[in-house]
C-alpha cells in the first residue's frame, strides 16, 4: 500500500520559494489504479517524484508497503526505488546508445542481489514482446518512434516487477490509436503484476479509464 500524507512541496530557487503542493495526501491499495490530472505547471510530476521518492516533500510523509523512503539514507533509498518503483518519465529518458533490450535490462544492472543474465534478458525479452516491440530488440530510442520508445520505457519500469507504477503522461505524445494501444497496455499490466499504478495525464480519454481520479487545484487534490 502506498501512502501519502499531507505532502507539501515548495521549491526554492534564488529567486525565491515557489509553492507547489499543499497538503495533498493519497492512498493507493495493491490492485489500484489511480489517474491524477490537472493544468500544466500545476505539480503533477512534482508529486509523481515524491511518490516514487525522487523528491523528498517539503512536509509531510510517504510509505509504500509500510516503509518510508525518505528516512533512509541515499543508497538504501535509491536501493528502494530499485526494488519497489517502476517510473515512465514524462520524457522517456532511455539511454540513447543502448538497444530497446538494453535498456530494459538497465535496471537490473544496478539491483543490490543481481540476476543471472540470461533469466533478465529472457524477462526482457517477454516484456518487449509483451508491449509489442519483439522485432525492436536490438534498435537503439533513436530508430523508434515515439509510441514505440514509450513502450520502452514502460518494459523498462517493470523489469524489476515493481509493486508501484507511477507513469508521467505515458501517452503524452501519441496519436489517439497508439495512445489507446499504451493505454490498454497500461492496464493488462497492472492487471497481470497486482500492481498500484498512478498515472499523470492531460488526457481526459486515458483519465476515463480509471476507477479513480483527482484533479490537482491551487495545489491540493478535488476528486475529478
Ligand atoms: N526544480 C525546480 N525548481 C523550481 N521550481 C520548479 C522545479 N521543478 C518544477 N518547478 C515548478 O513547480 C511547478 C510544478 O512543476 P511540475 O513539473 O510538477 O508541473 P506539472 O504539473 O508536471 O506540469 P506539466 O503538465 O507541464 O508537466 C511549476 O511551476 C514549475 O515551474
Ligand atoms: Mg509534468
Amino acid at each position: 500500500m502506498l501512502i501519502a500524507s499531507h505532502i507539501a512541496k515548495r521549491y526554492d530557487t534564488a529567486r525565491g520559494g515557489v509553492p507547489v503542493l499543499d497538503d495533498v495526501s493519497l492512498q493507493v491499495g495493491r490492485g489500484d489504479a489511480v489517474a491524477i490530472m490537472g493544468p500544466s505547471g500545476c505539480g503533477k510530476s512534482t508529486l509523481l517524484y515524491i511518490l516514487g521518492a525522487l523528491e523528498r516533500p517539503s512536509s509531510g510523509t510517504v510509505t509504500l508497503d509500510g516503509k518510508d523512503p525518505f528516512s533512509l539514507d541515499d543508497a538504501a533509498q535509491a536501493a528502494f526505488r530499485n526494488t519497489h518503483v517502476g517510473f515512465v518519465f514524462q520524457d522517456h529518458l532511455l539511454l540513447p546508445q543502448l538497444s530497446a533490450l538494453d535498456n530494459v535490462i538497465a535496471p537490473t544492472l544496478v539491483a543490490s542481489t543481481p540476476e543471472p543474465a540470461a533469466s533478465v534478458r529472457q524477462r526482457a525479452t517477454t516484456l518487449l514482446t509483451q508491449v509489442g516491440l519483439a522485432d525492436r530488440l536490438e534498435h537503439r530510442p533513436g530508430e523508434l518512434s515515439g509510441g514505440e520508445r514509450q513502450r520502452v520505457a514502460i518494459a523498462r519500469a517493470l523489469i524489476r516487477q515493481p509493486a508501484l507504477l507511477l507513469c508521467d503522461e505515458p501517452t503524452g505524445n501519441l496519436d489517439r490509436a497508439s495512445a489507446d494501444a499504451v493505454a490498454d497496455l497500461l492496464a493488462d499490466l497492472q492487471k497481470a503484476h497486482n500492481m498500484m499504478l498512478v498515472v499523470v495525464t492531460h488526457s481526459a480519454a486515458l483519465a476515463a479509464r480509471f476507477p479513480r481520479r483527482y484533479e490537482l487545484s491551487d495545489r491540493r487534490f478535488v476528486d475529478a
